[in-house]
C-alpha cells in the first residue's frame, strides 16, 4: 500500500505548526508518518517565502530529491505552504519532479489529493480561506521533547508591511475559537507538556466573537469572554494560563502597535506568562518605517518598550530587523543602530531587505541599496547585537532563576539545559535531574548566546 509519508518543514514555528496539522489529518486518513525519507511514497515540503534565499534553499533541496526519485519512480514530491501558494501550478511547470501544490489553508483536502495523484500527473489546491484555523485538528508532535509545544491561536495577516509576502501567502486574519486554545493547552499538560508558545503571524490582533459557532466536535458550553462577548488576546493569555501555574505561556509574534498596556497588566499578574516579548522592529528610522507601513514611529515603539519595562521590569525583548530597505540611507540605517543602543535587546533576528513579487515595495519602490552595502550594514547590526547580548549576559552572573528543563544539553550529556522565564538558555550539570522539572540555577559564567550556571537547593 503507498501510504508512507514524510514531510520536511522549512520556515516560522508557524509553518511547524502547520505540519503538525498536515501530520494529523493525514494519520486520520490512514497514512503513515515516516522518519526515513528512504521509505517514502509520498515527500511532503512545507516551504517558506519569506525571502528570496529562502525559496532558493527549496528549490536546490528539489534537484537532490531528483537522486531518490530515480531509485524510487513511484514516489511523489508535494510543495506545501508559501511558496506553493505564491507560486501555484507555475512551480509545477519549473519544477517538474513536483506533483502536487498545496496552500496553506487547503490542507484538509491533502489525504484526498494524494490518493488520487497516482492516477494523475498533477494536482493543484491553492484556495484561500477567510474561516479555516484547523481549529478541530490536534496536531501530531514533531520532534517533541514532551515539554514545550506550539499551539496555533489564529492564520493570516492584512497588515500589507510593504516588505511583506505573508498576506499574499496566508490571505486574511481570522482567529481560532478560544475554547478549542484552552483545551489543547490543557490536554498537553495532562500529557506532561510544561510550556505552550501560541502562535500567530500577528498573535496580539487575536480576536472572537462569542456568537462564531463552535468548532466542529467542539462540545465545551462555556468560555470565559471580556464584558462585550469578546475574547482579545489578552483574555485568552489569562484563560490559557490559568490552566495551571505550573504550566509557562508564550507568544509570538506581536506587532507593535498592538502591543497594549492591558496585555502587559495581564502578563504582570499571571507569573507564570513568561516575560520575553519578541517586538519586531523593523528599523529605527522614521522615514523608513513610514515607507514599510508599520503605523508606527520610533518614538512610538520606544513608548511601548518603556511601557513593557514600567509592567515588567524583569521582562527580556527580542526584535527582527531588516538592513537596507528601499531608499534606506546611512542617515536611516545610523538611527536603525541608535535604536539598538537605546533598547539594548537580549535577541535579534537580523535580515537583508529581500524584494518579494506582489508586495507594496516591488509594485511601488525600487530596490536600490547596492548589496554590498546591504551586507555592511547588516554586518555592523549584528556585530552590534553581539555586544550588547554579550553585555546583556554579563549582568545575569551572579543571578538565580527558575528554569524549565528541557533535555539534555547539545554539548555534553553530562549536561542538561533548560530556559527561563526570558526564554534564555542555562545550562548546567545533570545530576538526578529530568526534563520537565523546574529548578532553580544560579548564573556562574555566559557567552552571548548561553548562560551556565549551577542548580541551587
Ligand atoms: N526581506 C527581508 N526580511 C524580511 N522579513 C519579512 N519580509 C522580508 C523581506 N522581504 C523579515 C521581517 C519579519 C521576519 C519574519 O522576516 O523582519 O519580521
Ligand atoms: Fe512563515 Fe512567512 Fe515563511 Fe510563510 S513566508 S513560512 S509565514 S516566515
Amino acid at each position: 500500500m503507498n501510504n508512507q509519508v514524510y514531510i520536511e518543514t522549512y520556515g516560522c514555528q508557524m509553518n511547524l505548526a502547520d505540519s503538525e496539522v498536515v501530520g494529523a489529518i493525514l494519520q486520520n486518513e490512514g497514512f503513515l508518518l515516516t522518519k526515513e525519507i528512504e521509505q517514502a511514497d509520498y515527500v511532503l515540503i512545507n516551504t517558506c517565502a519569506i525571502r528570496d534565499n529562502a525559496e532558493q534553499r527549496i528549490r536546490n533541496r528539489l534537484r537532490e530529491l531528483r537522486a531518490l526519485q530515480r531509485q524510487r519512480p513511484q514516489l511523489r514530491i508535494g510543495i506545501l505552504g508559501c511558496m506553493a501558494e505564491r507560486l501555484q501550478q507555475r512551480l509545477m511547470v519549473e519544477e517538474d519532479n513536483v506533483s502536487l501544490i498545496v496552500g496553506p489553508d487547503a490542507y484538509r483536502r491533502l489525504p484526498q489529493m494524494l490518493s488520487h495523484i497516482n492516477n494523475s500527473e498533477h494536482l493543484a489546491d491553492t484556495e484561500l480561506s477567510t474561516s479555516e484555523t484547523y481549529a478541530d485538528i490536534e496536531p501530531v508532535r514533531f520532534d517533541t521533547n514532551g515539554i514545550t509545544a506550539y499551539i496555533s491561536i489564529m492564520r493570516g495577516c492584512q497588515n500589507y508591511c510593504a516588505y511583506c509576502v505573508v498576506p499574499y501567502t496566508r490571505g486574511r486574519e481570522r482567529s481560532r475559537d478560544p475554547r478549542t486554545i484552552v483545551a489543547e493547552a490543557r490536554s498537553l499538560f495532562n500529557q506532561g507538556y510544561r510550556e505552550v508558545t501560541l502562535l500567530g503571524q500577528n498573535v496580539n490582533s487575536y480576536r472572537w466573537t462569542n456568537n462564531q459557532p463552535a468548532a466542529p466536535g467542539d462540545n465545551s458550553q462555556t468560555a470565559e469572554h471580556g464584558s462585550n462577548g469578546v475574547t482579545g488576546f489578552p483574555q485568552l493569555m489569562a484563560m490559557v494560563a490559568e490552566i495551571s501555574p505550573l504550566l509557562r505561556v508564550r507568544f509570538a509574534t506581536s506587532h507593535p502597535k498592538d502591543l497594549s498596556d492591558e496585555l502587559l497588566q495581564v502578563m504582570a499578574s499571571h507569573p507564570n506568562i513568561c516575560r520575553c516579548i519578541h517586538l519586531p522592529v523593523q528599523s529605527g528610522s522614521q522615514r523608513i518605517l513610514k515607507l514599510m507601513n508599520r503605523r508606527y514611529t520610533p518614538e512610538w515603539y520606544l513608548n511601548r518598550i518603556d511601557a513593557i519595562r514600567h509592567y515588567l521590569p524583569d521582562c527580556s525583548i527580542t526584535t527582527d530587523v531588516i538592513a537596507g530597505f528601499c531608499t534606506e540611507t546611512e542617515q536611516d540605517h545610523q538611527a536603525t543602530l541608535d535604536l539598538f543602543r537605546q533598547v539594548r535587546y537580549d535577541y535579534a533576528y537580523m535580515f537583508k531587505f529581500s524584494m518579494r513579487p506582489d508586495t507594496y515595495a516591488a509594485k511601488h519602490l525600487i530596490d536600490d541599496v547596492p548589496d554590498d552595502v546591504k551586507t555592511q550594514r547588516l554586518e555592523q547590526i549584528i556585530a552590534l547585537q553581539g555586544q550588547i547580548a554579550l553585555e546583556n549576559n554579563q549582568k545575569e552572573i551572579g543571578r538565580t532563576y527558575e528554569v524549565l528543563i528541557e533535555g539534555p544539553s547539545h554539548r555534553s550529556k553530562a549536561q542538561l539545559f533548560g530556559r527561563n522565564s526570558q526564554n534564555k538558555v542555562i545550562v548546567f550539570d545533570r545530576a538526578d535531574l529530568q526534563p520537565g522539572q523546574y529548578v532553580n540555577v544560579r548564573i556562574l559564567r555566559c557567552t552571548a548566546a548561553t548562560l551556565i550556571g549551577e542548580v541551587i537547593a
